[in-house]
C-alpha cells in the first residue's frame, strides 16, 4: 500500500471538508472564489493533495479528515484495494456512504472472505502492518485432500516458504469430508506474507479451496454478514494499540 498523499479533484476536496456540496463547490470554483497555494483556480479538473493550501473566499480549508476505523466482513470476489484497473468490485463499493478516504489495512485475497480493517489513519495502518506487530490472525481453511496430523505438523514447526522460514503456526483439524476428499482446518498465524496461508498449505501438499479470516487479534466477525461493516469501538482500538506496544 502506498502512503503517497491522495490526489483528488479540487471540488471533491472542498466537498469533503464539509463546506459545500460537490455541485456548489464547482460553482464556487467557476466564480473565482477558490485559491490553491495563493492562485485563483477557476478551471475544473485541477487536482490537489492534502499538502495544498486551499482557500474559499480567503478562508483556509481544513483538509484534515476525522479519523475513521471500520471492521469489514469482506465477501469473496472482492478486491482489497481502493481501485481496480480491471473494473472488478473493490472493498470501496461497500463504503459509498463514507466520505473519508479510507483504505484496507493489508490484504485479503480476491477469493478469500473475512475480517478486514479499513481506516484513513496512516499511522494506525502502518502500526498494524509493521513486521514487529504480532497480532494473531485466525483462518478457516478448506483444503483439497485430508491431511493426517503428521502431514500438518510442519505448519507448527515453521515451514520454509519463498526461501523464508516462517514462524510456527497453530492448527486445529475441524472436519473432513471423505466423499469429497476435502478437509477443514483452523490455522492461526501472526505474520502477514502475501498469500501466506495458501502458500503454507501448498507447501505441505494440500491446496486451499476456500479461505476465510475469522479473527484478527481480539476482533471477530460476530453479528456481521458478508458485506457488512461496523465502526471499531474505542476499547478495540486501544486493545490493538496495546498489542503493538507488546510487539
Ligand atoms: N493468506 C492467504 O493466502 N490469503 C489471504 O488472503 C490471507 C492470508
Amino acid at each position: 500500500m502506498s502512503n503517497k498523499p491522495t490526489e483528488e479533484r479540487l471540488q471533491k476536496a472542498i466537498a469533503n471538508a464539509g463546506i459545500a456540496s460537490r455541485r456548489h463547490a464547482e460553482e464556487l470554483i467557476a466564480a473565482g472564489h477558490v485559491t490553491v497555494n495563493g492562485a485563483v483556480v477557476s478551471a475544473m479538473g485541477v487536482k490537489v493533495t492534502p499538502q495544498d493550501a486551499i482557500e474559499v473566499d480567503g478562508v483556509p480549508l481544513n483538509q484534515e479528515e476525522q479519523k475513521k476505523y471500520f471492521l469489514f466482513y469482506k465477501p469473496r470476489g472482492v478486491i482489497s484495494a481502493v481501485t481496480d484497473d480491471k473494473g472488478r468490485r473493490t472493498v470501496m463499493d461497500f463504503f459509498e456512504d463514507v466520505k473519508e478516504r479510507i483504505y484496507p489495512v493489508g490484504r485479503l485475497d480476491w477469493d478469500a472472505s473475512g475480517l478486514l480493517i479499513m481506516t484513513n489513519d496512516g499511522d494506525f495502518a502502518n502500526m498494524l502492518m509493521h513486521p514487529s506487530y504480532k497480532v494473531e490472525k485466525k483462518y478457516v481453511v478448506k483444503v483439497q485432500g485430508i491431511p493426517t496430523r503428521d502431514k500438518l505438523m510442519p505448519l507448527k514447526d515453521g515451514l520454509v516458504v519463498d526461501r523464508k522460514k516462517l514462524a510456527p503456526a497453530r492448527f486445529k483439524q475441524i472436519s473432513a469430508d471423505k466423499a469429497k476428499n476435502t478437509a477443514i482446518i483452523q490455522l492461526t498465524i501472526h505474520q502477514g506474507i502475501n498469500h501466506q496461508v495458501k502458500k503454507m498449505f501448498k507447501t505441505i501438499g494440500y491446496p486451499v479451496i476456500k479461505l476465510a479470516r475469522e479473527q484478527y487479534g481480539p476482533l471477530t466477525l460476530t453479528g456481521l454478514q458478508p458485506g457488512d461493516y461496523r465502526p471499531l469501538k474505542r476499547e478495540e482500538l486501544q486493545a490493538l494499540e496495546a498489542l503493538a506496544q507488546k510487539g
